[in-house]
């Protein structure tokens, strides 16, 4: 073995399997926040973490009630001069249907051409153990961190982060940091290190529509009766047309013109990131505003979607039915310049608008987040920059991800310090899909990575 090695790769390459034991056991954990029937999973990968931390030797390491899921906070303040760096992750994952189409089961983790496949792997429990195991790492070699540090985990993020931002609106003094640093975002590619310059805000609706008081036959009712089956499918096809354009009137007013350099970014698409898109999704053309290029419309432009339809009937066989109610669940994602909350009100107004006559609509909010654009420029995004040309022996790329975490808004408007989105996923890793995977050797870069980021953040 080269006698050059550091100490951290020493302390890491003889951890490796430890390090993969441990990931594994939390995978394990079923914490899907979404489904009550799992509440007691969630807390219980609430303290695998909290178990994690400890070992860290953290001084402190909590579970925070809230109203739902637990908070994971934890503490070491030892580094008096030092910065203090805020750590965001979330362990609580997606549901995993459809579960016939996982190779492994999802919470069997198993690895396989290497990488390690289960629900939560990539998103964000193997993001999140890639912290532990940076932090131990280096608290092991030094037996003291370089700065101080504050870990804030949440169980809820996948369904809609509510209780962890009451905690941040309410408990800012305990939060105070210099920057944070949130872990749940991708790389293009695993030899094409990133930083995440924006994220789209999003609003995730239900919209509800009552017809008859009851189901009816439809040969006796067929011709009189409303249908909210079909009415539901005439609001959604108003609300966006083939091309992509969504006619939600207001909504476009305040899409803000994206920066010269990212727009030209965008329509020269260097990275080939478009080649990518069909790749991944296995189609032989792009949906979409087909005015805009592809980077522009993930990641600069509102969109909307509909994500499940129930009502009627679906089983084998047949039956003439009008259903009495029929329900849509649809999001729109929001360039940062947008706010949810008046997306809302203005999306609601649209639905009963467009909706046909003969039904009653409900829209209800089911959750929402605000988007975010953060600087290149600030010094903990430089020194995460300098970390990830070190590792992958070249700079990292700058770039907007289409997905939304509403908590790096808050922290940017509550905090006020910078946000550093630093993330080891990759396209490919089948986020909140079947076979979600993370690559193994994303997960040592990333405890590479990281160790080196929160070594630079002393030297400032
Ligand atoms: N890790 C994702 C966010 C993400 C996805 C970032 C893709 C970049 C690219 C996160 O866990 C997530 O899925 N967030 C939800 C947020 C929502 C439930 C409020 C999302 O984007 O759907
Ligand atoms: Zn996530």
């Amino acid at each position: 073995m080269a006698t050059n090695e550091t100490p951290i790769e020493t302390y890491i390459t003889k951890h490796q399997e430890q390090f993969l034991e441990d990931l594994k056991a939390w995978l394990r954990i079923p914490s899907i926040s979404t489904l009550p029937e799992h509440k007691a999973d969630v807390k219980h990968a609430a303290e695998y973490a909290i178990g994690q931390l400890q070992r860290i030797g953290m001084s402190e390491a909590t579970l925070i009630p809230t109203n739902g899921h637990p908070l994971v906070y934890s503490e070491w303040l030892k580094a008096p001069g030092k910065p203090t760096l805020l750590i965001y992750g979330h362990y609580d994952v997606q549901p995993v249907d459809p579960i016939e189409l996982w190779e492994s089961a999802p919470f069997d983790p198993t690895i396989r051409n290497g990488n390690i496949y289960a629900r939560g792997s990539s998103d964000d429990k193997g993001q999140v153990m890639v912290i532990f195991k940076a932090l131990e790492t280096l608290m092991a070699v030094n037996d003291t961190l370089p700065i101080n540090i504050k870990v804030l985990l949440e169980g809820e993020e996948e369904a809609g982060g509510e209780s962890i931002a009451h905690y941040i609106t309410t408990t800012p003094e305990r939060l105070g940091c210099d920057a944070a640093f949130i872990c749940d975002t991708h790389m293009p590619a695993a030899d094409m290190p990133a930083l995440i310059t924006g994220l789209r805000g999003i609003i995730y609706t239900e919209v509800e529509v009552q017809g008859a008081t009851q189901d009816l036959h439809s040969g006796s009712y067929g011709g009189v009766a409303p249908n909210p089956l079909h009415s539901l499918a005439i609001i959604i096809s108003r609300l966006k047309d083939e091309d992509g354009h969504i006619h939600i009137p207001g909504l476009y007013d305040k899409v803000r013109k994206p920066h010269p350099q990212e727009q030209e970014f965008w329509e020269k698409d260097p990275l080939h990131i478009k080649e990518a898109y069909l790749r991944e999704m296995g189609v032989n053309q792009l949906s979409g505003e087909l005015e805009y290029p592809p980077l522009e419309r993930t990641g600069g432009r509102p969109t909307l979607e509909v994500h499940g339809i129930s009502g009627g009937f679906v089983g084998e066989g047949a039956k003439t039915v009008i259903p009495a109610v029929a329900k849509a669940k649809i999001s729109l994602r929001l360039p940062p310049d947008l706010k949810s909350q008046e997306v809302f009100t203005l999306f609601e107004k649209t639905v009963h608008e467009v909706a046909p006559a003969g039904v009653t609509v409900n829209v209800i909010n089911v959750h929402g987040g605000e988007g975010i654009i953060v600087s290149p420029d600030s010094a903990p995004i430089q020194a995460a920059s300098a970390a990830l040309a070190e590792v992958y022996g070249k700079p990292p790329v700058f770039l907007r991800e289409g997905g939304s975490i509403p908590i790096a808004a808050l922290f940017d408007a509550v905090l006020h310090v910078p946000v550093v989105l630093m993330g080891f996923g990759l396209p490919d890793d089948n986020l909140h899909a079947p076979n979600e995977k993370y690559a193994l050797s994303q997960f040592f870069n990333g405890i590479r990575t990281v160790a080196s980021f929160v070594q630079k953040l002393a030297q400032k």
